[in-house]
C-alpha cells in the first residue's frame, strides 16, 4: 500500500530545521559544533510575559477554548499597537491571532488562492512560503533580487512576471535570510504599482522592531489607504519578545479576508493556545524594557562580527540592517574549494570545520549560506575564525563537488 499522498511525498523538508537537527545530531555524537543555523532569539522570554502565562493558568482562564480568532483582550492589545506602531486605526474584525506567525501565512494562503492563481515572491526568500502556496493550489512565481541590489527587487523586475493570473505580492522586510530592508520611497513605488494592477499584498513583517544603525522601519500598509486597503500585514510575538516556542501570530488586514481566515481557523487550530494568547497580551502592553536590550544585543553582534565575515576570503557580505541573520555570497569560496553545490559545501563547514550554517538553496539562492548571530559573541568569533582557518587550509578537502 502507497502509504505517503503525493503531495506530501513532493514537498520539502525545512532547509533551517534539517541543517539544526543535523548540527544536534553531530554536537550528540560528542563533536565540538557551533550551530549557527538558528532562527529564534537565543534569550528566554522576558519574566513579565511568563508570569501572565503562570497567572492565567492559576486563575483558571486558561483552561478553556478561546473564541477561534482569538481573545477579544488580546485582539484589542492588537489595536492598540496598530495605533501606536504601525500609525493607524483598526477594527477589531480585521484581527485574527494565529498559532504562530507561520500559521497566519498558511490560513491567509488557503483563503485567498484558487487554483493556479500566482503569488510574486521575490527571492531570497523565507522557506516556507513556496511550499505554502503550493499547499493552497497556488504557482509562486520567484523574481530573483540581486545581491548587488541588496537583496531587493524592483517595479521593473515586478512589471517583467506579472500575468493575469497574479493575484497576490508577498513582501518581508525586514527580510529572512537577507536581513535587508526596503526603503519608503521603495516600498512606495511597489505599493503603487500593486494598486495600478489590482493585487493583494501579503507583508510579513515579523522582523519589524528588530532594526539596527540609520534604518528604519516602514510599513507598506502605513503608505496610503489605497495600499492599506489590499495589505494583509502578518506579525507576531515569536521574534520581537522571545516567544518562538509559545506560537503566537498576527493577520491584520481586509475584514472579509480575516473572516475567511477564522473560519478556515477554526476548521484546522480551534483556536490559538490560551495560556500563549494572555502571555501575548502582556507581550504587546507591558513593560518592554526587555525587548530593547535583546536589539542592542543583536545590533553589538552584527557590528563585530560582520567585518570578520567579510574578511573570510572567498565571503562577499553585504550589511544587513534588519532581522539577526547575514547572508553572504560565497561562490567564491566555493570555487577555491572546489565546490560546485552550495549545500554540499555548506555540508563540508559543518563537518570539517564544526560550524553549522543553512545552505542558501532552500532561500532560492544557490549562491549564498545563511548564518544567525542570534548566538554569544564568544561562539560567533570563534565559529568566524573556525571556517576562515577551513577556507585557508588546503583546498584539497574530502568532498570535491556537489
Ligand atoms: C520571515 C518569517 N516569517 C514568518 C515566520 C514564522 O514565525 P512564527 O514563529 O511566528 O510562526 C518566520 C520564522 O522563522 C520568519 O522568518
Amino acid at each position: 500500500m502507497k502509504k505517503i499522498s503525493d503531495f506530501v511525498l513532493g514537498m520539502d523538508e525545512s532547509v533551517t530545521l534539517a541543517a539544526a537537527n543535523r548540527a544536534k545530531q553531530l554536537k550528540s555524537e560528542g563533536r565540538d559544533i557551533i550551530d549557527l543555523t538558528l532562527g529564534q532569539p537565543d534569550f528566554k522570554t522576558p519574566e513579565n510575559i511568563g508570569n501572565a502565562a503562570i497567572a492565567a493558568i492559576q486563575n483558571g482562564k486558561a483552561s478553556f477554548y478561546t473564541q477561534a480568532g482569538g481573545l477579544p483582550e488580546l485582539k484589542a492589545a492588537v489595536q492598540s499597537y496598530f495605533a501606536d506602531f504601525y500609525g493607524y486605526a483598526i477594527e477589531q474584525n480585521q484581527v485574527l491571532i494565529t498559532t504562530g506567525a507561520k500559521f497566519a501565512l498558511y490560513a491567509y494562503f488557503q483563503s485567498v488562492l484558487d487554483a493556479d492563481d500566482e503569488v510574486i515572491i521575490p527571492a531570497p526568500y523565507w522557506v516556507s512560503y513556496v511550499d505554502q502556496v503550493k499547499m493552497a493550489g497556488g504557482k509562486p512565481v520567484i523574481v530573483k533580487a540581486t545581491q548587488e541590489n541588496h537583496f531587493k527587487v524592483t517595479v521593473a523586475q515586478l512589471e517583467a512576471v506579472i500575468t493575469d493570473k497574479t493575484k497576490v505580492l508577498l513582501l518581508n522586510s525586514p527580510s529572512n535570510p537577507t536581513g535587508m530592508i526596503y526603503s519608503k520611497e521603495e516600498l512606495t513605488a511597489i505599493g503603487n504599482w500593486a494598486v495600478e494592477h489590482d493585487l493583494l499584498i501579503l507583508a510579513d513583517d515579523i522582523y519589524c522592531h528588530l532594526i539596527y544603525g540609520d534604518a528604519s522601519f516602514t510599513a507598506i500598509s502605513s503608505l496610503s489607504e489605497d495600499i492599506r486597503k489590499r495589505t494583509m500585514v502578518i506579525n507576531g510575538a515569536s521574534k520581537t519578545y522571545a516567544m518562538t516556542g509559545w506560537r503566537i501570530g498576527f493577520a491584520v488586514g481586509d475584514s472579509e479576508i480575516i473572516s475567511a481566515m477564522t473560519k478556515f481557523a477554526s476548521q484546522t487550530t480551534s483556536n490559538p493556545t490560551a495560556i500563549s494568547q494572555y502571555a501575548t497580551i502582556e507581550a504587546l502592553t507591558g513593560d518592554k524594557s526587555q525587548i530593547e536590550f535583546m536589539r542592542k544585543t543583536f545590533e553589538e553582534r552584527l557590528n563585530t562580527i560582520y567585518p570578520l565575515l567579510a574578511d573570510i576570503p572567498g565571503f562577499e557580505v553585504v550589511k544587513p540592517n534588519g532581522a539577526f541573520y547575514l547572508f553572504p555570497k560565497v561562490t567564491k569560496a566555493m570555487e577555491m574549494k572546489g565546490y560546485t553545490d552550495v549545500t554540499a559545501f555548506t555540508t563540508a563547514i559543518l563537518e570539517e570545520a564544526g560550524v553549522a550554517l543553512v545552505t542558501g538553496a532552500g532561500f532560492g539562492s544557490p549562491e549564498n549560506v545563511r548564518l544567525s548571530y542570534s548566538t554569544d559573541m564568544d561562539s560567533l568569533k570563534v565559529a568566524v575564525e573556525r571556517i576562515k582557518n577551513w577556507i585557508n587550509s588546503s583546498n584539497q578537502s574530502s568532498g570535491t563537488s556537489n
